[in-house]
């Protein structure tokens, strides 16, 4: 059996961005008959950023919301938040904090990317792929879907597991990071790379009105209605082809192309066809957002059975370390 194992920060609520380009391309990696997915909300990592209860859980309902809405079978897999585990993680963390270079950490993106003002750097933000590593090792995953971004921490994460099976025994699995190259990055509204931090991007469970508002502000060039479009450039186009069928982009491209459509036109469409193919993923989002009850009870169940896994691993852990 194959463990498959991802974590999604309480940063923000889930984009189209991160249905299209995360959520989706591992609920289809977890779908194998001899495959077991994890799925946790990292919360503890997002302490790095948000300092604020009320967001972080809010954030954290609305991302387990979205997975759940996305088809993700909590019942064949796990989901969880690293923060019910907390004693498990960090207590790993510090044995993997003592194998961990001071370079090794110095060196990573997620630091360096902040490190011009290290004033604002807190000692989280740094020992931030350390936390990373002991989410992986805990579970003994092999499979690691992530964004291009998080390569480098799968691959510290390696690191650190060789330094601790050759100092202490072959103790962890050394997991992979699964990077897939065919899922495209979803442009946002203006056209940079959708993202939570650049304010740009379409929210898919927003209610109707909001959601076609955040359509129409999508930017675009100035020709005139009659005038054919450019497919190649227009963001409108790009998230339609990101978002319908075959044949619904097939049609939009000929209207592109013969001219005598305008943008205006193009958005409706858009916001038709968002609504269409997450009609069922809107409904599942707002019913277990009005149940938060019944959210917690799922996540609670995931938090158990992780509990036992967590807890042999650890075992195992101190007992190499020669504490137990
Ligand atoms: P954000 O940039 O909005 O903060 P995250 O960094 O939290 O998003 O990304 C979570 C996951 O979603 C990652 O696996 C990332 O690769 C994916 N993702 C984020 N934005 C996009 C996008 N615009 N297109 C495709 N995938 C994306
Ligand atoms: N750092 C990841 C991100 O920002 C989130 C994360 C935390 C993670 N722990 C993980 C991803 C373990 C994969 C495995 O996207």
């Amino acid at each position: 059996m194959q463990r498959v194992l991802t974590g999604i920060q309480a940063s923000g609520k889930p984009h189209l961005g991160n249905l299209l380009g995360a959520i989706e391309p591992a609920i289809e990696l977890s779908k194998s008959a001899n495959r077991q997915s994890f799925l946790f909300i990292a919360d503890l990592h997002s302490l790095t950023t948000i300092k604020n209860p009320i967001v972080m859980k809010d954030n954290t309902f609305s991302v387990a919301a979205a997975w759940l809405a996305s088809g993700f079978d909590y019942e064949q897999n796990f989901i969880y938040r690293q923060s019910r585990l907390a004693g498990f993680h960090t207590e790993l963390m510090w044995y993997l904090n003592c194998l961990t270079p001071f370079p090794m950490l110095a060196n990573a993106h997620s630091f360096k990317d902040k490190s011009e003002n290290l004033s604002d750097v807190n000692a989280g933000l740094f020992t931030y792929p350390v936390l990373q590593a002991a989410d992986i090792l805990l579970y003994q995953s092999h499979l690691i879907p992530v964004g291009k971004d998080q390569r480098q921490h799968i691959e510290m994460t390696r690191d650190i597991a060789s330094t601790f099976n050759r100092t202490f025994g072959d103790t962890f699995v050394l997991p992979e990071a699964v990077i897939n190259p065919d899922v495209m990055t979803i442009p946002g509204i203006d056209g940079r790379k959708m993202s939570k931090s650049l304010n740009n991007y379409i929210d898919v469970f927003l209610d109707e009105k909001s959601l076609l508002k955040q359509i129409k502000l999508i930017v675009s060039d100035s020709k005139t209605l009659e005038e054919p479009k450019d497919i190649e450039t227009d963001i409108t186009f790009q998230l339609f082809a990101n978002t319908a069928n075959k044949e619904q982009i097939a049609q939009l491209k000929s209207k592109y192309l013969a001219g005598n459509y305008g943008y205006g036109h193009a958005k409706k469409e858009l916001y038709e066809v968002i609504l269409e193919r997450f009609k069922k993923h809107r409904q599942v989002y707002n019913y277990y957002m009005n149940h938060l009850d019944e959210l917690e009870r799922i996540l609670k169940i995931g938090e158990e059975k992780a509990f036992v896994i967590a807890n042999t691993t650890i075992e195992k852990v101190r007992i190499a370390l020669g504490y137990a």
